[in-house]
């Protein structure tokens, strides 16, 4: 079965064909980055206008590149929600369109659970085994930060979240405080990541929040970071120092150290999540992680060995499929469609998720 999977929740306008749920024949990104640089965040109206102008020429490459025509496409596939509204709006609008006139199945996939489902591609032929449930999800982004419990890709439940930044957020946000350019989580991580980096150099501090607790909270580092680098500031709300008088030794530090809190805190908090379910009879098969956060090599790393401590089959995906792709989209409605989830052309575009 073949799906044409369409994302336009962000600033991203993707197009995929993905075959048998797994097997990605093509995966187009047409990034908004420079359109977005200069104001160092996503304006809506101007990533919906530019979604309109990729949004057919970028559909058009993915089907040439998995050498197919419209005509032998199954079914159609569009990220409905959680995501800027004008953005969605155009990715729905083409999805309906297409659907309707090749008399084909449209299904509306949540953005989120795409992310989990991410780490069940494969470009080379290889597909990963199965998904056994139930599974821990996470889910790291630029606008989430959540870990789900899933009985299947029909049955998800968030456990917690984030009650302030997103883990990327943070990321783009300490990138931001050490100089580093838009988009700054991979070039923190770069930074972090050179052979002289000194994670203990400062010990900020990891966000537990009540005992027990799933959610997350990123602001409280953020604010250390930024103390760090630019001193406590007065009454008069002015900083002691620049941040420009920071040593390039002591900015990798401070990125380095702030990788090191950021990723502590996800693995604590899955770690707290598996213990949970331990403790109520449920043993996790999987853990599903998504999003473009797990891009990031210390939390790869990480997650790596949460799972081999907990016995999990870990689905990370690869690369290319860590940020925001089409082809996520249109694996996850191949199981949709298995268990009969078809949209019909009311499909509307959502602002948030419901899970
Ligand atoms: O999943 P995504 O493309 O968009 C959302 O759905 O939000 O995630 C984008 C986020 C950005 O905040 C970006 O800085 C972060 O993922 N990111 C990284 C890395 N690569 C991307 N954060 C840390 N390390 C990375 N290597
Ligand atoms: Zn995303």
């Amino acid at each position: 079965m073949l799906i044409l999977g369409i994302e336009t929740s962000c600033d991203e306008t993707a197009a995929a064909v993905v075959e048998g749920g797994t097997s990605v024949l093509s995966s187009i990104v047409a990034s908004q980055h420079d359109l977005h640089s200069e104001y160092a965040g996503v304006v809506p109206e101007i990533a919906s206008r530019a979604h309109v102008e990729a949004v057919l020429p970028v559909i058009r490459e993915a089907l040439e590149g998995a050498g197919v025509g419209l005509g032998m496409i199954d079914a159609v596939a569009v990220g409905n929600r959680p995501g800027l509204i004008g953005s969605l709006l155009v990715g729905v609008a083409a999805a309906k369109a297409l659907a309707w006139s090749l008399s084909r199945p449209l299904v509306g996939v949540d953005h989120v659970q795409a992310h989990l489902y991410s780490g069940c591609l494969s470009s080379d032929g290889r597909p990963p085994a199965p998904a056994g449930f139930p599974a821990l999800g996470l889910v790291v982004s630029g606008g989430h930060t959540s870990i789900y419990h899933l009985d299947s890709w029909t049955s998800v439940r968030r456990l917690g979240a984030t009650i302030d930044d997103a883990m990327g957020e943070a990321f783009d946000k300490v990138a931001t405080i050490l100089g580093l350019p838009y988009p700054g989580g991979p070039n923190l991580d770069r930074l972090a990541s050179g052979p002289d980096a000194d994670d203990r150099a400062l010990d900020f501090p990891v966000s537990r929040l009540g005992h027990g607790s799933l959610d997350f909270s990123f602001s409280g580092l953020k604010t250390a970071v930024l103390y760090a680098v630019r001193g406590v500031p007065g009454d008069d709300g002015v900083y002691p120092r620049k941040a420009s008088g920071l040593s390039e030794a002591d900015r990798v530090n401070v990125g380095a150290s702030f990788q090191r809190a950021a990723c502590r805190a996800v693995t604590l908090k899955l770690g707290r999540a598996a213990e949970r379910a331990r403790a109520s009879g449920v043993r996790y098969a999987t853990l599903l992680a998504g999003g473009g956060v797990t891009a990031n090599s210390r939390l790869r790393r990480e997650l790596e060995a949460f799972a081999r401590e907990y016995s999990l089959a870990l689905h990370l995906p690869a690369m290319a499929y860590c940020m925001d792709n089409a082809a996520m989209v249109a694996g996850l409605a191949h199981e949709l469609l298995q268990a009969g989830r078809v949209s019909t052309l009311a499909l509307q575009a959502e602002p948030t998720t419901a899970v």
